[in-house]
């Protein structure tokens, strides 16, 4: 397989130096429901750890394909990505594209998103190692790998909670939240059956509205009734910093340091730093 590479260009400015190789690890960001901030998190979390020096590379496997507008790419990159490895039609080294940070590089999921319909990339990712290979490939390289998911427990989110160590679940402060929280946590303990490689992080509550009384009755909610320690502390804000960002096409980590969600989500990345040691 060709190289993955988060190193391919001497960086100028890293928060700090590397460490040692060691083998790094994959985290995936999943939910059951969609547009709860999965790929927010993912992008923001991924700039997170790269700002602190982490070789980092940020997957898409979502064939809706929303990293490409939010991960802060150079201008005119190549639209390929993990759909076009998978039927043959380019190497791994040509689709790992380079960031504005030295340390953070990104696959996208490539020209998948342009078909109608995604049934054949779903088959091909069901019926074959090829992502668990590309994942495998990418943690010899880097620190930390992050996978953007699509919505629903469907065969590309099965497969990559397969091939991953970490699994973060958002869940928007929203009132109908609960309702799909305890299925995905049975498919991340399913899976977790035969992967023991694999950790639940946590359910990481998003959007989260002060001002908003509803918001502050879900979240009570989801504290009172899911074990304490799955539910992580930090709490992701709702900032419009963090919707203006992903329009402008950047991590709201780069974009608005000082915003709200970005401390959060550095705050997050500090977190999970640790345990990802
Ligand atoms: N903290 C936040 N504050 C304000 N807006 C946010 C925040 N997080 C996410 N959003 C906005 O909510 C919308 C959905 O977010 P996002 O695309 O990250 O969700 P998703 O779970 O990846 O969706 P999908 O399931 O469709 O992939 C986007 O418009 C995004 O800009
Ligand atoms: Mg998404």
């Amino acid at each position: 397989m060709t190289a993955i590479s988060a190193t391919a260009t001497p960086p100028s400015t890293p928060v700090s130096s590397p460490g040692p190789r060691r083998l790094g690890q994959v985290l995936s960001v999943v939910s059951q429901k969609g547009g709860v901030g999965k790929t927010t998190t993912a992008v923001n979390l991924a700039a997170g750890f790269a700002r602190r020096g982490m070789r980092t590379l940020l997957v898409d496997v979502d064939p809706q394909g929303s990293v490409r507008y939010g991960a802060g790419l150079r201008r005119g990159h190549p639209t390929h990505g993990f759909f076009d490895y998978l039927i043959g039609r380019t190497g791994l080294r040509e689709i790992i594209l380079p960031t504005q940070l030295p340390w953070l590089r990104v696959l996208l999921v490539g020209t998948v998103t342009e078909e109608a319909s995604h049934a054949g990339y779903q088959a091909l990712v069901a019926d074959t190692d090829i992502l668990h290979d590309v994942l495998a490939e990418a943690r010899a390289r880097c620190d930390v790998v992050i996978v953007d998911t699509p919505p629903g427990l469907g065969p590309v989110v099965r497969r990559t909670l397969e091939a991953s160590q970490h699994v973060l679940v958002p869940l928007q402060c929203e009132p109908l939240a609960l309702q799909t929280t305890p299925q995905i946590l049975r498919a991340i303990q399913d899976i977790a059956s035969s992967n023991d490689e694999l950790t639940l992080d946590g359910i990481l509550l998003t959007m989260y509205d002060s001002a908003n009384p509803a918001c502050e009755r879900v979240a009570d909610y989801v504290r009172a009734h899911l074990p304490a320690d799955i539910v992580l502390d930090t709490v992701i804000p709702r900032s419009a910093a963090s919707a203006e960002a992903f329009a402008a096409g950047q991590p709201v980590v780069l974009r608005d340091p000082d915003d709200p969600a970005a401390q959060a989500y550095l705050e997050l990345a500090t977190l999970l730093t640790e345990r990802l040691q």
